[in-house]
């Protein structure tokens, strides 16, 4: 079979597709028929040695990836051959097959095809919970979102308004800003061109926004954490800029602020129940049509690594769809 394969930490020119073994389901794994799989920023860190997860080498990256079972292993219950699923695999989904462990797979959902399905959890999983679990969002509120076009901003700009808030969207150009509009934002602030701070306090009468999501780190999450209001949450989500902030406490402490951390990875395992509802919650929310991913390109296993360079040069809107097939 082919898979993108990562045989040394470094340069995304690294990566190549090569032809491997097949996997084999071991005790509690399932081996999935890949139909589609989808990029995200940690894909482009982890390749490189920047993320803080580090597969032993060689390894094929792809978080998530939605397909049919081809084999279940010894003790596996309630999945069989044929079923149509999504899966979470922290790595291996760039490849026309993975084997993953059982307890990372659930059914697709009803209605999706396999791109939604591959396009859907991480990043709708990372933005409910950040918004829900970690800052309380509540309905009435005003969110703002940095880096809203992305992926994990869109899912943020689209659970913000599922979640009855205000939703302001900020991005690098006009043009991701009029996507970001059309998927629900109700106001919008350029921060290349606009000063998001000033902005941001204008939107709201002087007062500020209830919560932060912050994907975008550098110097925009300072100005973010000034444009928030009496008791305002910015949320720590990631650092696609490249540069990890320090932010000034004095500021937190004047308006009884709260910078929170989000590490949905690692939430599943500290709130199993918590992670559940939340998946009930995505698809009934993809159900009434309040959710559905942005897919703005489907690319081959052998464009991977140029989509992937698009990704980490701000060129792309939304998510990357990569079908193993193409
Ligand atoms: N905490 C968690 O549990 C969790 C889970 C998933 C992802 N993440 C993190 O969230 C961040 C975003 O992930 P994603 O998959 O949504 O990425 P993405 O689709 O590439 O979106 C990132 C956005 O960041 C902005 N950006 C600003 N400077 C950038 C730069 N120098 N290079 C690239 N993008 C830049 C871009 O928007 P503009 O051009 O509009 O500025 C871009 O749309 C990553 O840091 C990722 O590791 C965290």
């Amino acid at each position: 079979m082919k898979a993108l394969i990562c045989t040394a930490y470094g340069p995304l020119s690294q990566l190549s597709v090569q032809d491997v073994p097949s996997p084999q389901a071991g005790p509690g794994e399932v081996v999935i028929d890949v139909k589609a799989s989808s990029l995200n920023f940690p894909d482009a860190l982890m390749v490189q040695g920047l993320y803080q997860v580090k597969p032993p080498l060689p390894f094929s990256p792809g978080a998530e990836l939605a397909g049919v079972v081809k084999e279940v292993g010894t003790g596996v219950r309630d999945i069989v051959v044929g079923d149509r699923v999504i899966a979470s695999t922290g790595w291996g989904a760039f490849a026309e097959e993975c084997v993953v462990s059982v307890d990372r797979v659930m059914p697709l959902f009803p209605g999706m095809d396999f791109e939604l399905g591959a396009a859907l959890v991480l990043t709708y999983c990372t933005s409910l919970h950040g918004l829900k679990d970690c800052g309380r969002l509540q309905p009435g509120e005003t969110l703002l979102v940095l880096g809203a076009s992305g992926g994990v901003g869109i899912a943020a700009v689209e659970i913000g308004k599922a979640l009855g808030a205000r939703v302001i969207a900020a991005a690098s150009s006009d043009d991701k800003l009029a996507l970001c509009k059309q998927l629900g934002a109700d106001d919008v602030i350029n921060y290349t061109s606009e000063d998001l701070k000033k902005r941001a306090l204008d939107l709201t009468g002087g007062k500020g926004v209830d919560v932060v999501y912050d994907p975008v780190g550098g110097a925009y999450t300072e100005s973010a954490v000034r444009a928030l209001a009496w008791h305002g949450r910015l949320l720590v989500i990631g650092f696609a800029a490249g540069e990890i902030p320090r932010i000034p406490l004095n500021l937190a402490l004047l308006k009884e602020r709260s910078l929170v951390g989000v590490y949905w990875g690692d939430s599943k395992k500290h709130d199993p129940v918590g992670h559940a509802d939340n998946l009930k919650q995505l698809a009934a929310w993809f159900a009434e049509g309040k959710i559905k991913p942005f897919i703005s390109e489907r690319v081959s296993l052998e464009d991977t690594v140029a989509a992937m360079e698009r990704l980490t040069s701000r060129q792309v809107k939304g998510k990357v769809v990569i079908l193993p097939e193409a």
